[in-house]
């Protein structure tokens, strides 16, 4: 093995070298498996390093742990007698008599530092770990992919087979209770043996169990030579039997020359194996053979062939050890997964959301296949990669990687500890994807943005996948959540209402701005948007109401909550009687005026120029050519915050310029407003005159319409002329050289830059002519 001298390994390789001369005298298996002593851990909360946190302790050791973080594992671990710093300080060392470090740990840690110059044993975590096993009889689970499952199933299988195993597994594991556990009544000791950092060399187990060898960690590995060299030296330290993976052509080309090697797979040569293999959902159903002899049928409750395949090797190796089969079957068929493998987070007969810890290119493939096999419409996967190194060195596999995905939205890289490589992102993966000839991946550096994205693309019969050995599973959780609460609001709005996760309101603002909304619900009758009201009312969603999206300034954060667009069904009616026009808050208020004219009725030509929905102008009270919607309202419907409907005339009504308070915080269903009969050529006139005024005036780009109230001293647009802003911009956000009053999108822009210009503009008016502009657009959402 050629560890690549670069980095941390580099400085992790000094550390090494330092304890060794220090560890040399004491007699490690001794002081750890017969003596009881005060054992410090640097680097307590990760996942290995946990595990042997509660070996040590269950072996009656006086623990003590430095992490930076805390995790529900290390406060399992405090109960149990684990004391517990948040910081790594040199006087941890003080009373310890031997210090364990991760792989992780810089070689200028201030415990290990300590430690060093204090002339104490300073190890690595496998080798406490090797050194515990020395006291049993040792099983290694190695391979690049499947470690943590197969050591878990040995563990669970032996335990069930009334062997009561010690074990040690790499991620906490559901069904075992423990990541770790030492049981002194039972023989044997199953690990899982980690060959990232070179250490699979400090076992000497009775038997190995070897899953794959594959291309990895070449952060720390020269080549595939240098890997297998470490596999080598397992394999001959290993007393008993190698049980190999016949199917791995590196596993079984290095296994041949063990001198007692059982192989596993699917292929005709395996002294076990599985044949009729047949994946359902779920579950895998397989026959067992051994040296062409029928052994039984198995069911496996975890889904996916590499799985079939792991449990052969468990299979295997539980025979050897003298477990009758029917026992080995029962147990199998009990097996539940580890966390964050195939983890189902949410599952209905619609969606199907399951997280996966896979980070390699093969694990990739491996989980698409199966999330493929399970019939879902379609697989959309979100990709968080790990680690620089692998990223670049693998990142032509990765691109191939995908192909059984519909959708890929690739995240930033998470580092594990290493330092950024320039030019290696998530866009390094999306580019090989989509060299590879793969339509739909995208990047999303935004991490927090990752579940909108693929959440907004959901459809019915979606399974969305979460891969990676990160925290990308956390944006999985976030989308599971929400969709509880999407499917509610699509129960409450039936078949015929329209409800999406994450819909991005830049589509719905007619200045093309704006995060996502939530949770974007679309009713079609009073009833349901009652009901929506009720529903958010009762599970604490804030809701707020959008129609035409002309006079509004949505953050780019976008809105929390329910956003509720009443636009089609009785929201769209409009209705003539008499001189009274009803409308719903979803038409268009432009529609209004021509309904009018088609009745032969005059006084509403000026709606012409108003772009939102009767449900915002109202709000807003929106206007032009001098006049106000609420001077030709008769009447209006609304729902309260109870969902009630109430309908109330003009005059019981209080209304302002550009402010209704009553729509605050009660929701517009419909609006009645009267009109006067008038001569069809007179109407059209009116019409053409307000039709003229907006395209000699107004600018035609994406804009909010305006932007500020009328001060009572000077219109807002000529104040804003006057001040010579005009064409004044951040980023693509540009104040309209047609007229002042409007801030229009050259494509692009974000609320920020809107925001930020209309701070410009507002201060440029205090300071120089001491007027105070008062936004009339209606800003919300969060910040992005
Ligand atoms: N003016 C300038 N420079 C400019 C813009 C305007 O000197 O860049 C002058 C105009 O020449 C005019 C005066 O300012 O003498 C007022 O301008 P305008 O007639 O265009 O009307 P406004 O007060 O700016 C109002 C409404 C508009 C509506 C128009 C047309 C407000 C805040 N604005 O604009 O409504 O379309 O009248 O009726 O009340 C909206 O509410 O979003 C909106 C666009």
């Amino acid at each position: 093995m050629k560890p690549a001298s670069k980095g941390s390994n580099a400085r992790t390789n000094v550390a090494r070298e330092e304890f060794r001369s220090r560890v040399l005298p004491l007699d490690l298996p001794l002081f750890i498996t017969r003596e009881h002593h005060r054992i410090h851990l640097v680097g307590v909360a990760g996942s290995g390093m946990s595990g042997l946190a509660g070996l040590l302790t269950e072996l009656g050791h006086a623990v003590t742990g430095s992490d930076k973080v805390s995790t529900m594992e290390t406060e399992r671990l405090q109960r149990l007698g684990l004391r517990f710093y948040g910081q790594h300080r040199a006087g941890h060392a003080d009373g310890a008599e031997l210090i364990v470090f991760s792989s992780a740990i810089k070689s200028d840690n201030p415990v290990l530092v300590a430690g060093r110059d204090s002339g104490k044993p300073v190890v690595r975590r496998a080798e406490a770990l090797a050194a515990i096993m020395r006291a049993k009889r040792g099983i290694v689970i190695a391979g690049m992919h499947g470690k943590t499952t197969t050591s878990a199933m040995t563990a669970h299988v032996l335990r069930e087979g009334g062997l009561h195993p010690s074990h040690y597994v790499g991620a906490e594991i559901p069904i075992l209770g423990t990541n770790a556990h030492w049981d002194p009544r039972g023989e044997y000791f199953v690990a899982e043996g980690d060959e990232s950092d070179g250490t699979l060399r400090c076992f000497h187990p009775e038997h190995s169990l070897i899953l794959n060898i594959e291309e990895e960690h070449l952060d720390f590995y020269a080549d595939l030579a240098a890997i297998e060299k470490a596999f080598g030296q397992l394999i001959d330290q290993t007393s008993g039997t190698v049980f190999h993976n016949i199917d791995d052509p590196n596993t079984a080309r290095l296994c041949a020359k063990s001198k007692s090697a059982v192989s596993y797979g699917f292929s005709e040569n395996a002294h076990y194996r599985g044949i009729n293999v047949e994946l359902r959902d779920f579950a895998s159903f397989f026959s067992v053979y051994r040296r062409g002899q029928k052994l039984g049928e198995a069911t496996l409750n975890v889904p996916g062939e590499h799985n079939v395949h792991n449990a052969l090797g468990v299979i295997a190796l539980a025979s050897e050890l003298g477990m009758p089969f029917d026992k080995i079957a029962v147990s199998l068929c009990r097996f539940e997964h580890a966390r964050r493998r195939f983890e189902i987070k949410y599952e209905s007969d619609r969606f199907l959301l399951v997280d996966d810890y896979a980070h390699h290119p093969t694990e990739i493939r491996a989980t698409l296949k199966t999330a493929r096999a399970t019939g879902r419409k379609r697989v959309l996967a979100m990709f968080q990669p790990h680690r620089y190194s692998r990223t670049k060195a693998l990142r032509r596999e990765f691109g191939r990687a995908f192909d059984d995905a519909d959708r890929v939205v690739v995240t930033d890289v998470y580092p594990a500890s290493e330092p950024p490589i320039p030019g290696i992102s998530g866009q390094t993966i999306v580019d090989e994807i989509v060299n590879h000839g793969h339509r739909a991946a995208s990047y999303q550096p935004q991490f927090q943005r990752v579940h909108c994205d693929i959440g907004n693309a959901l459809d019915v019969g979606d399974l969305v996948l979460s891969l990676g050995a990160g925290n990308i599973h956390e944006q999985l959780s976030i989308l599971a959540a929400d969709l509880v609460i999407a499917e509610k609001l699509k129960a409450i709005v039936g078949e015929e209402g329209d409800v999406r996760l994450y819909e991005p309101l830049s589509k719905h603002t007619t200045l093309r701005v704006g995060g996502p909304a939530q949770f974007w619900v679309e009713p079609q009758d009073e009833k349901t948007f009652g009901k929506l009201i009720r529903f958010c009312r009762d599970e604490n969603l804030p809701l707020f109401a959008i129609g035409r999206g002309s006079n509004l300034l949505v953050r780019d954060g976008g809105i929390r909550g329910v956003v509720v667009h009443p636009r089609g069904g009785d929201f769209a009616k409009i209705e003539v009687n008499g001189f009274e026009i009803t409308a719903g808050a979803g038409v268009k208020v432009r529609e209004v005026a021509y309904a009018a004219r088609a009745a032969n009725l005059g006084g509403l030509e000026w709606m012409e120029g108003i772009p939102g929905a009767v449900g915002g102008g109202l709000r807003m009270n929106a206007g032009a050519m001098g006049a106000q919607t609420f001077e030709n309202v008769v009447r209006i419907r609304y729902l309260d915050c109870e969902g009630e409907p109430h309908v109330k005339n003009r005059d019981e009504l209080e209304v302002f310029y550009r402010r209704f308070p009553l729509l605050e915080n009660n929701f517009a269903v419909s609006a009645t407003f009267h009109a006067q009969p008038a001569k069809r050529e007179n109407i059209d006139s009116r019409l053409r005159e307000s039709q003229e005024k907006r395209r000699t005036t107004q600018p035609v780009a994406k804009s909010a319409g305006c932007i500020f109230k009328n001060p009572s001293s000077i219109p807002a647009g000529k104040l804003v002329d006057e001040l010579g802003l005009k064409n004044s911009r951040v980023g693509n956000a540009r104040v309209s050289e047609v007229h002042g009053n409007f801030i229009v999108n050259d494509g692009g822009a974000t609320a920020a830059d809107m925001l930020r210009l209309i701070e410009q503009i507002k201060s440029a008016a205090r300071a120089k002519r001491g007027i105070e502009l008062e936004t009339e657009v209606e800003i919300v959402g969060e910040p992005g």
